[in-house]
């Protein structure tokens, strides 16, 4: 089985058609589509991680906003009011979740591909411009995943590489970021050793990455997440390779919880320390990574891991989503226009350039 898991999709026209969201959230155990109907279920699939990754949530806010297009022609809406229910709509897909700078990259490029259109565009004529909008933006993500696996690639040894999160076709449009990178060095015959981290507290090491690698026949081998000091330690690991949900200009990167730890014991036993993101994952009006704005969330998901309580009634939790790590962390940044190295403002803004 070496084709990807695919995170969404959608089924049939602009105005009839539907968005579907492979469901995260029962991975590895069930394997269901659900069906977006409306603005809202794609927003409580996004808040809920039922989609998540970076790029993916973008993918899906996109997509969102033909849904509200949508909704604007269920409701017999004007032109006028049509926009401006897209344009509100778009702005609460937007910030559904903070930290991930594709998702609001993703819904402002596809609210500015209605932008031009005459003010007397109906409803189901913006839906259709929004749906192709949105298959084009993942179309594309689906390319820049192949480029950023064969830079990728490229730079990683033999040997053992270690990950964090999931950053797989199912947090993508295509196959993937620092995962494609592993996928693609391994199936041009490489000599690698995958250890992924279960990243707690929502396990998208242990519930997706093992499952995306299980499914390519690709061996891995789960760590809980304070393993990886021993891992590094005892000197099996020649790389870390992680994704990314914002960069900075600089070159800070915002990841997954613990991704700043595994940076640090990365650099503590020499190993090198690699970010594979998308152009679409940077933000150059951000210079450091203290400005990225990190996701808090619920304590229940560190209290009852998997919805099976772990600690006492009455303890409290800290809950950040992401954290930052510092450019001077970073061995390279891998993007799909090439490898940034040494992560510096100039290298950063010389190789992204403008957005998009
Ligand atoms: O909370 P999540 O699961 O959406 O966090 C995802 C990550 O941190 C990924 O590493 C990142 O989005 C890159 S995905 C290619």
């Amino acid at each position: 089985m070496n084709d990807s898991p695919a995170s969404i999709r959608w089924a049939g026209d602009a105005t009839s058609g539907v968005l579907e969201i492979f469901d995260q959230t029962l991975l590895p155990n069930r394997l269901e589509w659900i069906a977006c109907r409306d603005v809202a279920a794609v927003i409580e699939a996004i808040q809920r991680l039922r989609v998540r990754g970076a790029p993916a949530i973008g993918i899906a806010g996109a997509y969102g906003l033909a849904v509200a297009a949508q909704e604007a022609v269920q409701h017999g809406l004007a032109p006028a009011a049509a926009r401006d229910h897209v344009r509100t709509r778009g702005e609460s897909l937007a910030s559904a979740r903070p930290t991930a700078v594709n998702l609001r990259w993703a819904v402002e490029r596809a609210l500015a591909a209605i932008a031009g259109l005459p003010g007397t565009t109906a409803a189901a004529d913006l839906a259709t411009r929004l749906l192709a909008e949105a298959r084009a933006i993942h179309d594309e993500d689906r390319r820049l995943c192949a480029a950023i696996g064969r830079h990728g690639a490229a730079l990683l040894p033999d040997g053992g590489v270690l990950t964090h999160c999931n950053t797989g076709a199912l947090a993508t449009g295509g196959d993937g970021t620092a995962l494609a990178a592993i996928t693609t060095a391994w199936e041009q015959g490489r000599k690698l050793e995958v250890y992924a981290d279960e990243t707690r507290p929502l396990f998208q090491g242990a519930r997706l990455t093992a499952w995306e690698l299980v499914h390519r026949g690709i061996p891995v081998t789960v760590l809980v997440d304070g393993a990886a000091g021993h891992l590094l330690k005892t000197g099996r690991i020649a790389a870390c390779i992680v994704g990314a949900d914002r960069i900075t200009a600089r070159g800070d990167a915002a990841n997954k919880i613990g991704t700043y730890a595994l940076a640090v014991l990365a650099r503590a036993h020499g190993v090198p320390f690699y970010v594979a993101a998308p152009s679409s994952t940077f933000d150059l009006t951000i210079e450091s990574g203290d400005d990225i704005p990190i996701e808090e969330r619920a304590a229940a998901e560190v209290l009852a891991p998997l919805g099976v309580p772990a600690a006492p009634t009455g303890a409290r939790a800290y809950n950040p989503a992401f954290d930052v790590t510092p450019a001077e962390l970073i061995t390279a940044l891998v993007t799909e226009r090439g490898v940034i190295t040494p992560v510096t403002r100039d290298a950063v803004t010389a190789a992204i350039g403008p957005r998009g």
